[in-house]
């Protein structure tokens, strides 16, 4: 198939491309859209087909469920049965934006978007090209990240032609996603309210709605339960190609345990992903790849270029990476969460 890339430059020319767009999603097609936090691979959410054809796309399992893409609040009531009083709060104050909610579902979803679950997913976008996307339709767009199967989410462009170039009828290019890590998943459908999988709406920001509202042990210890709670975390995500290992612990001790590792592993191509507080500490160790992440002071920009570091990891056809950790709050948590699944659970903490 060939694949129509469509970058977007706030001109009247956006017009047609969405034109264009909201036809292929109506025909069934697939469109890869930007959103804030990762790009999307869209179809039809209502349509059996496409939903099937999202699933071979991605190579992705089909018990593991889609969210479905929303413009505009008042497309939810068709979508789910009830919509809680804790779900009302939460959309008043994070829609649109990176914070996806699971509902008990109305008979209009169809099994192949909820990996047969009587629960959906469902988030209205922030990103005004998503906007208008899912406006120019008059159905719900299921979209998972737009990356084959295991492979890191895709913050850039390229990363989306790298893995779905072929695939998919049309990419569109909307630059950098803001965010960098997915969505944040709450799910109302329990009491009290669980985050499944935490993002840049934090366990904090949501508590500020309903203090009762609480976190799912696995989103940092993936064998804290046998079934899990959210068909994805079953899966190793966000893996790179290469063996990742993540220290813990105060800073200064971890970048030690680092270096030594560092040392130890001589003759193997090493990436080390730093800090902005710590990258001059590991200059001259003769690492292949060093990449700093960003500032500690602003986790933001971290779970910013996470994924793209990943990928970077893999071009480098390095060997071995040494991550550092953080913190197990706020942002730091949700940053954890993706690394540690990078690191297949593989930990070194020293506290
Ligand atoms: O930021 C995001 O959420 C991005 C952008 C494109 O919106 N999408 C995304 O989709 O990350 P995906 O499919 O890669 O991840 C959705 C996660 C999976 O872990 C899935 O298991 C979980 O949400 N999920 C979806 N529906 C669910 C349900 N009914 N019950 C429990 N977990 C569900
Ligand atoms: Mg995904």
């Amino acid at each position: 198939m060939k694949t129509d890339i469509f970058k977007f430059k706030g001109n009247g020319k956006d017009k047609v491309y969405i034109k264009k767009i909201s036809q292929t999603l109506r025909d069934g097609g697939l469109v890869v859209l930007p959103t804030e936090t990762v790009y999307g691979l869209g179809g039809n959410g209502l349509n059996k087909r496409t939903c099937k054809k999202i699933y071979e796309a991605k190579g992705r399992p089909s018990d593991n469920p889609l969210i479905l893409h929303i413009a505009d609040n008042s497309q939810l009531d068709d979508l789910v049965a009830e919509v809680p009083e804790v779900a009302k709060k939460c959309i008043k104050k994070f829609w649109p934006g990176p914070l996806t909610i699971i509902f008990k579902r109305s008979d209009k979803v169809p099994d192949e978007a909820t990996g047969g679950l009587d629960t959906v997913a469902i988030r209205e976008p922030s990103n005004k090209i998503a906007h208008d996307i899912l406006k120019s339709v008059d159905f719900p767009v299921a979209a998972p990240s737009a990356n084959l199967s295991g492979r890191p989410s895709p913050t850039k462009v390229e990363h989306v032609i790298e893995d779905l170039d072929g695939l998919v009828d049309i990419i569109v290019d909307g630059g950098h996603s803001v965010v960098g890590i997915e969505s944040t998943v709450l799910d109302v459908t329990v009491d009290p309210p669980m985050i499944l999988r935490p993002g840049k709406i934090t366990l904090e920001d949501l508590q500020e709605v309903d203090e009762r509202i609480t976190i799912d042990s696995a989103t940092i210890d993936s064998k804290s339960h046998e079934v899990p709670k959210s068909p994805g975390q079953k899966y190793r995500h966000y893996a790179p190609r290469a063996e990742a290992i993540c220290f813990g612990g105060r800073l200064d001790k971890l970048v030690n345990e680092i270096k030594k590792n560092i040392e130890e592993n001589k003759g193997k191509k090493i990436a080390v992903l730093a800090t902005e507080e710590t990258y001059d500490e590991y200059e001259n160790t003769g690492v292949e790849l060093l990449i700093n992440l960003g500032s500690r002071e602003h986790l933001e920009e971290v779970a910013t270029n996470l994924f793209d570091a990943l990928r970077r990891c893999d071009e480098e056809d390095t060997d071995i990476i040494f991550a550092e950790g953080f913190e197990l709050r706020g942002m730091g948590l949700s940053i954890m969460n993706r690394l540690l699944k990078a690191c297949g659970g593989k930990v070194v903490m020293r506290i």
